[in-house]
């Protein structure tokens, strides 16, 4: 299963697909120095839950969404961070409230949740 971008350019070869709606690569890295990582935020443990709920919604089994485990995404200062593809939407969260609402609000009703997103990208 494939999913068409829309675009405003009206020629049909132009138009990208990405095999997910929504691919999401949470940073998981962690450093054994202890240098700032986002796994000193428990970005596993927020990764596991954000599958269980993308499968207790219905996103995972539909193929519109994945949720992959990334190493260092080289955004440290502003970690824990995740990021959406296609868009390449990139986020940081504090809690699983956070990641709730980026389910909720991204993932199922397309509307990015900009209070979390990193503003410097
Ligand atoms: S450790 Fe997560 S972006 Fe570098």
């Amino acid at each position: 299963m494939s999913y068409k971008n829309s675009s405003k350019d009206s020629d049909k070869d132009s138009e990208e697909t990405s095999y997910y709606k929504y691919h999401v690569f949470f940073c998981t890295n962690q450093r054994a120095d202890g240098s700032q990582c986002c796994e000193q935020y428990k970005s596993k443990e927020m990764r596991d839950y954000a599958k269980k709920c993308s499968k207790e919604k219905g996103l995972v089994r539909s193929g519109k969404v994945r949720i992959n485990t990334a190493g260092c995404l080289n955004r440290c200062e502003h970690g824990p961070v995740l990021v959406i593809y296609p868009e390449a939407t990139w986020y940081t969260w504090v809690d699983k409230e956070d990641i709730d609402e980026i389910i909720e609000s991204h993932l199922v009703n397309d509307k990015p949740v900009e209070r979390l997103k990193i503003k410097d990208v």
